[in-house]
This record gives C-alpha cells, structure tokens and sequence, in this order.
C-alpha cells in the first residue's frame, strides 16, 4: 500500500544508507519515525503555533543500515545492555539495528496511529532462536502513546528483556527527575550493587546509570523553562541514565558537549525472572509521553 497517500503522511529517506522513515503531521503535533528498530526519532507537539520537542535526537546521526540511531526512543530487545554470554553481540538487542515492516497508518480526529510489526528471521535466529512477533503501535497525537506487542510463535517459553529507551531534552544541571523515591535500584555504576534511593528528585552531577527493576510507573521530567513532561506506563521497570563528560566522549554519535542536553528515562520490563511468556501468550506494555501543562 501507498502509504504516503495518507493525509498528514510523508515517506523520506534517511542518511546515504537511505532508511525509510514516516513523517507525521496534524493538528497536534509533528513526528518522524524510522523503520529501522520503529524508532520514533522525533515527536514535537504544536503549542501555541510552536513546536516543543518531547525527545531528543543527536546532530551526528549518519543513519546506517543496521547501525543503533542516537535519540528518539531505541528500543531495546531480547536483551538490555551488553549480552550476559556473548560480547560480540549487539548491545541492547538486535530490535533496534533491523527493518520493521510497516503494517497501518491511519488518519484520525486524535491524529494518526502507525503499526510497525518484526517477526523472527534467519539473523534473529542466530541470536535468538525462538519463533516471535513483535508489533509497535505508536499513536501521535496530543500525547505520544506507545503500545509494545510480543507474542510467543515458540513452543518454547521465552526470557526477555525490553526497553524503550527515551532520550528526553532537558538541561542537566536543571533538571530534575521526580517519580523514583524509595525505590530500588541496581547502580550500574557501583558493581550492580542494589540501593534504595532516598531522594525525592534525581538531579545530575555527575554520571548515572540505574535500572529500578520495579517502579510506580509515574514519572515526570521538570526543567526550568521548558513544560513538564510526564511519562506513563504499565511497563514494570525503568532506567535513569546520563553518560556525563567522558563516557560521552566515547561515544562517537554524540556531541561532545551534548551530554548536557538530554537525559533518558528508559521504561520497559527488566526483572531478572525468567521465562516470562508461556509458549502461545501474548504480553503487551505501554507507555504514554505528554506535557504536563497542556497548553494550546
Ligand atoms: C543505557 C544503559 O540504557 O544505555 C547504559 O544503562 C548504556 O549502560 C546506555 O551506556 C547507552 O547504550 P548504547 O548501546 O545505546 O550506547
């Protein structure tokens, strides 16, 4: 199907590699997402005849094939982080380095809704050998709502870990995270040792890299000037993370100075239980992304 002949709809492509990406537009806000990982790489809200960006996405992007694009929301699966067997592996799993098909877009009174679906291939299966699908449903409108689909094609159970790994704009030495009071969390950065974090507001001055394995799910993003921006979801678990000067030195894809420029609030599920979905089930999470102060 012609998908760009859907109102509101254009298809473009991408860096020298040509990645196909969906750019959205309508009453509520603009949006581009690529096919490769169903990577939403920017979703700005119109407000008062001005665009206010809701993600962040790195100027030194190159958009290569089968390459992890900085920004927007990567999506991590079957695995988070570096592979627990196999270093050679890419990191944070293969879903957001390959092509998803583009199943729907459809045009609404609440903006526009896309499906992109990835099911199991020959180089899934080299990585992970089990029968799935996966189906992203990424609705733009007044809010960005994400609905993250896994069905279980194996006779198998299957382990896995997922996560939306958002890279939200803000301004590190104002921001401020709040939602993460009292709960757990694994410091990625102190030898996965668990702490309980007793401050009401995560604020950056230095770098920070938890996993909260369990979570309320509430969480908002509070900057100085900008609005609020609140994350929503029924996903169980989060990671708060900011590589800071030198780790962002190592990272080719990222500004040297950028660092101060974003910060990431991950949702997904990272319980370490395994064999979470039964051969045959379905298991689904979602999360929404808005301003807290909806102003028009
Ligand atoms: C975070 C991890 O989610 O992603 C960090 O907690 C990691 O440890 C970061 O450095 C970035 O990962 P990548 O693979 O996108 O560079």
């Amino acid at each position: 199907m012609d998908f760009s002949a859907v109102s509101g709809v254009e298809i473009k492509m991408l860096g020298n590699d040509q990645l196909p990406a969906v750019y959205i537009s309508n009453d509520f806000c603009e949006a581009i997402i690529a096919l490769q990982g169903a990577q939403i790489l920017r979703f700005d809200l119109k407000k008062k005849n001005k665009l206010v960006p809701l993600l962040w996405l790195s100027e030194l992007n190159q958009f290569q094939s089968k390459k992890a694009i900085r920004g927007g929301i990567p999506l991590c699966f079957p695995w988070f982080g570096a592979h627990t067997d196999q270093v050679d592996y890419p990191a944070h799993g293969f879903a957001r380095n390959l092509t998803w098909r583009l199943c729907e877009i459809t045009e609404h009174g609440q903006g526009h809704t896309v499906i992109l679906e990835l099911k199991d291939s020959e180089l899934t299966r080299q990585y992970w050998d089990y029968a799935f699908c996966l189906h992203m449903k990424i609705e733009c409108g007044e809010t960005l709502n994400l609905e993250f689909t896994l069905e279980n094609l194996d006779t198998q159970p299957l382990s896995f870990n997922f996560a939306w790994h958002s890279y939200f704009p803000a301004q590190i030495h104002t921001a401020q995270v709040h939602g993460f009071e009292q709960t757990l969390f694994i410091n990625q950065l102190n030898s996965n040792q668990t702490e309980i974090q007793q401050d009401e507001i995560i604020q950056f001055t230095q770098e920070i890299d938890r996993i909260y394995p369990n979570t309320s799910g509430c969480f908002h993003l509070v900057d100085e000037e900008d609005f609020p921006i609140f994350i929503q979801t029924n996903a169980p678990s989060a990671v708060v993370w900011n590589p800071w000067i030198a780790k962002a030195q190592r990272l080719t894809d990222v500004q040297n100075d950028a660092w101060q420029d974003f910060v990431c609030i991950e949702c997904g599920d990272l319980n370490q239980e395994k064999y979470k979905l039964k051969a045959g089930e379905i298991c689904q999470y979602r999360m929404q992304i808005g301003l807290t102060h909806q102003q028009s």
